[in-house]
């Protein structure tokens, strides 16, 4: 939710006509060319302009957006964005993946007579075909961790003009562990995808890429990385993001501005010339792959080396960024992976066997790393719960967690190899444990009591 000051509702909206409209479409239960997706989209949208257009106008106003001419928002979904922005914009362009929400939003469009300055087509972020410099301004509220960001920063920075912004509203693990705290006490089939989710997001951070999984749960840092490497540079946080700010201390929403100050190309040019950006080109090349643009740094390891194998350090950071882009079954995996003569860490080796889904090799591998690594135990644990090896997972994280290395992952692992292993009051006291394990990082007594209160409220109301 949107923290107080509340932003000015400087200007009359639509949102009323807006909504009976919707309304309607909910009532007739009419259809679109997809009725399920549609009556989603329909709900969904009625949130949105409950909360009212001038809400999103004045958000975009704190965001410098508001007297821009050409706008582009990325992940559209009921056009709400959109229609704020023409308020004061000219032209607005808004590209969704879902079908539903395209057309519901054209249809909204007509409603209050805006289709001729706002244009709705179902378009996969990251392929998206955008006109180069086109826009003055572009947003992506609510999407980017669905997506694969390194493609969609890279389609972002090339369709703005030279000093345009790019606004992001993203969600991060304080969410997605409210969202858990709710679902224990749901459905299982709910509980058990959030989990999955969540313990997939931590695997993608220590450095494994899972097909089929795409959510994300970036910090700012890493973000604002990513989109430096293409040419974006940090403005400040408008903090104007649907969604509550935090979670137990931990950062649930956040959101940021970049401006476009450089040719989006500039950084790989740099390192394709073998020169450093942040630290030295090595670790600057390793720092990117885990900000999220394993792809740009795979491209770069390439074409300065035909052969990145060659030389140790090279080859590690280029093995990581391999896994991390899902590119480790390439050809190149006997060269770079499993050539016996230049063995690689067992770290490395673990990564490249999880994410080929040889669990049992990754386990064996993540056990001979440095019993000191910040990730060892949390990789060993995720391994097992692949492996339904539920039992040894719990020790392994309940040891993590004795031993003081218990970082919300290691809790959610906990919860996890107890729901799965059918033990749904284990889980629901392991969680507990996880929100008590938040007075040691600072959180206030009063907070921690009232989100066990909640917890339980939730349970009780099974
Ligand atoms: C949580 S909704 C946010 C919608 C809107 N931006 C808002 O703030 O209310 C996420 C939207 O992103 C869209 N989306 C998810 N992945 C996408 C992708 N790869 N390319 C384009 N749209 C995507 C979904 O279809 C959905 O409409």
């Amino acid at each position: 939710m949107l923290r107080e000051p509340a932003l000015p509702a400087t200007v009359g909206d639509e949102s009323g006509k807006i909504l009976h409209f919707l309304r309607g479409e909910r009532d007739r239960g009419c259809g679109g060319a997809e009725p399920e997706g549609y009556e989603d989209a329909v709900a969904y949208a009625i949130g949105r302009y409950e909360r009212g257009l001038s809400h999103y106008v004045a958000a975009l106003e704190r965001i410098g957006f508001a007297e821009k001419g050409e706008a582009l928002d990325v992940g559209s979904g009921a056009g709400h964005w959109c229609f704020a922005f023409l308020k004061r914009g000219r032209r607005a362009v808004g590209i969704d993946r879902s079908p539903a929400f395209v057309e519901l939003a054209a249809r909204i469009a007509r409603e209050i007579g805006l289709a001729d300055r706002v244009s709705f087509r179902t378009e996969r972020a990251e392929e998206a075909q955008l006109p180069a410099g086109a826009f003055d301004c572009a947003w992506s509220h609510s999407v980017l961790m669905y997506t694969d960001q390194e493609a969609v920063l890279r389609n972002v920075a090339d369709a703005l003009a030279k000093g345009g912004g790019f606004y992001c509203g993203y969600t991060g693990e304080g969410s997605r562990l409210h969202t858990l705290q709710v679902s224990l006490a749901g459905e299982t089939e709910l509980l058990s995808s959030r989990l999955n989710t969540f313990l997939d997001s931590h695997l993608h951070r220590c450095g494994v890429f899972k097909p089929g999984n795409l959510t994300r749960m970036l910090r700012l840092e890493d973000l604002l990385r990513a989109c430096a490497v293409f040419g974006m540079e940090y403005v400040g946080r408008p903090q104007v993001q649907d969604g509550r700010p935090e979670y137990l201390g931990l950062p649930a929403t956040f959101d940021f501005v970049v401006r476009k100050l450089r040719d989006r190309d500039k950084a790989k040019s740099q390192l394709l010339r073998g020169e450093a950006i942040e630290k030295t080109w090595l670790e600057d090349l390793d720092r990117i792959a885990r900000s999220g643009c394993p792809g740009l740094v795979c491209d770069v390891c390439r074409a300065v080396d035909p052969d990145p194998a060659e030389e140790e350090e090279r080859r590690q950071v280029y093995a990581r960024a391999l896994i991390l882009a899902g590119r480790a079954d390439s050809e190149e995996r006997w060269r770079i992976f499993e050539d016996a003569a230049c063995p690689l860490p067992d770290h490395i080796m673990g990564l490249y066997w999880h994410a080929r889904g040889d669990h049992a090799a990754a386990l064996g591998a993540y056990r001979n790393m440095p019993r000191e690594h910040p990730d060892r135990a949390f990789l060993q644990g995720a391994c097992l719960l692949q492996m339904k090896r539920f039992g040894w997972a719990r020790r392994v994280f309940s040891e993590a967690i004795e031993r003081g290395c218990g970082a919300p992952r290691e809790w959610i692992g906990l919860v996890a190899a107890h729901h799965f292993g059918d033990k749904r009051d284990a889980a629901a006291a392991a969680f507990r444990g996880f929100v008590e394990s938040r007075r040691k990082a600072g959180v206030p007594e009063a907070v921690i009591e009232m989100e066990l209160a909640r917890l339980d409220a939730g349970r009780a109301s099974q």
